[in-house]
């Protein structure tokens, strides 16, 4: 090895804002950790960089939660690399030389990663004959932004002038803008799925930011589907699908859901409809473009054939959640056994307040006596269900229409 003379504990540290932490930090790293043959590598969010200003909105602890789900053990494959909240839980900013001095040992040989425009600009920060002095500087570089004579310039000047010992690893970086991933996000880039965005971000960061509402995401997603359904469906669906989705919140904040469920519900509510609109032939075609054979039952009840389709297209193409797929699936016929999300799209779509219906009005009226009087719970839910689904098989016995088994034993369920 040119660098390690005796044996001594290779330590890598590889510092960044990690707003959010994405697939290209992870690759960097664990590059980062195997060209070097790193003993032990720390991930170090920072604090305040004194080189840049912190964009976004994720306060220090995010940074530092999210970096930690991205590094979990299950993602570095067996490699030794810890989340080190060193330079966030330093008083003041963090500069560079102090970090190394920090770690600097007489049985360590300290790693430092940067990227290259940081390497380029490494001589005007704070002692840089110190950081050079301590650490081998291994240089994550994008060789398309910079011209290599630029490149080889700077490392000629940092040999000579500091001594420096610069490594250049031959993987390829997973060129990722963090800034660039924040503005995604605040445009809902993902709900044109999560897919597009799934090489650069993990999913488990992502339920992470949804959770704490950040980067305005939630919004974002939201906003997104707001203006598609204004193309694909009629002002009066529109209107029906926003007020249903208001309802989800109220009923979501009553029964104390968490941000993740509630955002998911919203979808739901925004999305539950897509397909009611089309006629059986549509439906039919809608079924066979997914490759999806249909019951023919479910035709005999055309009000419910939508139920079926709209989570097929909520699933397919705009890649909801399991958990909000199940809900469309049954919002009109409820069925046994349903979650809390699925029992409060079926109610928030029978109870929102644009529904002209006396049966709907009064079940809207005892939902929100209920609540007020401090009785939000799943039995609520439960007891609100049982009427729905009473008053409608009631109301399809008295026209003598064909009633769907799923709303039947919905009823049963739910009478019991
Ligand atoms: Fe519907
Ligand atoms: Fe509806």
């Amino acid at each position: 090895m040119i660098f390690s003379e005796k044996k001594m504990k290779k330590l890598g540290i590889y510092g960044g804002s990690f707003s959010p932490p994405h697939n290209g930090h992870k690759k960097s790293a664990l590059s980062f950790y195997d060209s070097c043959a790193l003993d032990e590598l720390r991930v170090m969010p920072a604090g305040v960089p004194p080189h840049k200003v912190l964009e976004g909105d994720a306060t220090p602890e995010d940074r530092l939660n999210m970096t930690r789900i991205l590094f979990s053990p299950d993602n570095c494959g067996g490699r030794n690399v810890s989340v080190d909240d060193y330079e966030l839980k330093k008083e003041g900013r963090s500069y560079t030389w102090e970090t190394l001095a920090h770690f600097d040992a007489e049985d360590v040989q300290l790693f430092l990663l940067v990227g290259t425009d940081m390497f380029l600009t490494l001589d005007s920060w704070m002692r840089p004959e110190e950081i050079f002095s301590r650490a081998v500087i291994v240089v994550n570089r994008r060789e398309e932004d910079y011209e290599e004579s630029l490149f080889d310039e700077k490392k000629a000047y940092y040999e000579n002038a500091f001594g420096a010992r610069i490594m250049i690893p031959a993987y390829k970086p997973l060129v990722v803008s963090s800034s660039e991933l924040r503005a995604q996000l605040r445009r809902g880039d993902v709900v044109n799925g999560y897919l597009p965005m799934s090489r650069t971000l993990d999913r488990a960061v992502l339920d992470y930011i949804v959770s704490r509402d950040l980067y305005g995401y939630i919004e974002g997603v939201l906003s997104f589907l707001r203006e598609d359904l204004k193309t694909k469906l009629s002002e009066a669906r529109l209107a029906h699908v926003l007020s249903v989705e208001r309802e989800t919140v109220s009923m979501a904040r009553l029964l104390g859901l968490p941000l993740r469920e509630t955002f998911i519900l919203r979808k739901a509510a925004l999305l539950h409809d897509v397909t009611h609109e089309r006629s059986p032939e549509e439906q039919r075609a809608c079924f066979a473009q997914f490759g999806v054979k249909p019951d023919e039952e479910d035709f005999r009840s055309p009000a419910v054939v939508h139920q079926f389709t709209g989570a097929l297209v909520a699933e397919r193409v705009y890649h909801l959640e399991k958990e909000g797929v199940d809900a469309i699936c049954c919002h009109t016929t409820g069925k046994p056994g349903m979650t809390v999300i699925e029992k409060v799209l079926c109610l928030a779509d029978y109870i929102e307040k644009t529904r002209p219906y006396p049966e709907c009005k009064a079940l809207r009226r005892y939902f929100y006596e209920k609540a007020q009087a401090g009785r939000v719970c799943e039995a609520l839910l439960d007891d609100c269900m049982e009427k729905y689904l009473n008053t409608t098989v009631a109301h399809l016995r008295g026209k003598g229409s064909y009633i769907h088994p799923q709303t039947l034993a919905a009823s049963e369920y739910y009478t019991k």
